[in-house]
């Protein structure tokens, strides 16, 4: 063999050995074992700390019905940098699909393109990213719940009850006089909630005078501050709290309590969610009603499109809108039906479809 020939051919065999390797990047061995990583923004988060723990209860009935399944969880405690390394590092520990809940819902790039690249499909959940972002990739996923329709259902439950009790304008004025305690700016949840909420109550013929918004971000401590400093500039002008989740909520309670208001002089107070806390507080009445973020339903579905992407069966039983998002329904909970929803969640709690 002259040399141009044995280059040649030691050429091919690199090319055939680096056609072998997939261009270098490879999962390691496939094992059959589903390993699903999850990613969240904070695991202060009350929501999203039941969220996650109906998520590990659905992946183990999937073990129990004998599948191998496991599942790795890490908190990005509001970092997005942190959460594009914990990606990078589950990837590289053998997680064969991952659930992502963005810390930045606008900044899902370098998670997306690691996603492409080692081809691990992607649920991104409850933080919604951008519709184009979405279409960057066909493994990519979305299961959360719509955020107009929390607002809306919140509205009716405020409207309803200030349609039924006079006592709720406190100082008779024919108006109500509200104050918003909102989750993150830039959220989907956030802005649109407090929007549909005032808008329904509007639509419903209630005349609504907004004092002023605190943006809480979530958290019933700050929401606990936002909220003094609103009492204190409209003292005893309150009659009505829209916040957009309950720890916010529970967090204006935390404010009055501390404030000693008596109960005769509290306005009402509506939350979203239906956290465990927030369907106490609606019991022992201090919550005066809140709308139920299914959960157990998103967990659900996230749990069946993992098993889906991993074991390439049954993706097509799913049933997807745009062919990538799953949104489940709010509910209303009130004094009437609250019990149901501390015993069972959303009734969608039995896994496995
Ligand atoms: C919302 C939820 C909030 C908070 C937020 C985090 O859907 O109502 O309580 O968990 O998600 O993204
Ligand atoms: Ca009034």
């Amino acid at each position: 063999m002259n040399r141009k020939k044995s280059l040649a051919a030691g050429l091919l065999f690199c090319t055939f050995l680096l056609s072998c390797c997939g261009c270098g990047k490879q999962q390691p061995e496939d094992s059959g074992k589903i390993q699903v990583g999850v990613v969240f923004y904070d695991q202060s988060d009350t929501f999203l700390g039941e969220l996650v723990d109906c998520f590990r209860q659905q992946l183990a009935a999937y073990g129990d019905s004998g599948l191998e399944v496991t599942m790795m969880v890490r908190d990005a405690a509001g970092s997005q940098r942190t959460q594009d390394d914990q990606v990078k590092e589950l990837i590289g520990a053998g997680c064969n699909v991952l659930c992502v809940n963005l810390v930045d819902r606008a900044d899902p790039s370098e998670i997306i393109d690691l996603a492409r690249e080692w081809d691990v499909p992607m649920i991104f959940f409850n933080r919604e990213p951008v519709a184009e972002d979405m279409m960057q990739w066909d493994r990519l996923y979305y299961v959360g719940a719509d955020a107009r329709q929390s607002g809306e259902m919140q509205g009716e439950l405020a409207a309803d009850l200030i349609l039924k009790d006079s006592q709720i304008d406190r100082n008779r004025d024919g108006k109500i006089q509200y104050v918003a305690l909102e989750g993150e700016p830039g959220h989907q949840d956030a802005i649109i909630r407090t929007e549909s909420a005032a808008d329904t109550l509007e639509n419903s013929g209630i005349a609504l005078e907004k004092l002023g918004t605190g943006i809480a971000n979530w958290d019933r401590a700050e929401a606990q501050n936002r909220m003094q400093q609103l009492i204190s500039q409209y003292p005893n002008q309150i009659e009505l709290v829209l916040a957009n989740n309950d720890a916010m909520a529970l967090g204006a309670i935390d404010a009055y309590q501390k404030l000693n208001y008596t109960d005769a002089a509290l306005p009402v107070f509506f939350g979203i969610d239906g956290t465990k806390a927030g369907l106490e507080a609606v019991i022992d009445g201090e919550l005066a009603g809140t709308v139920y973020n299914d959960k157990e339903g998103q967990a659900k579905a996230m749990a069946r499109i993992a098993v889906a992407a991993v074991t390439g069966e049954g993706m097509e039983e799913i049933e997807f809108q745009d062919g990538r998002y799953i949104y489940l329904p709010y509910e209303k909970v009130t004094d009437g039906n609250v019990r149901e929803f501390l015993l069972n969640g959303s009734g969608e709690s039995s896994p496995i479809a």
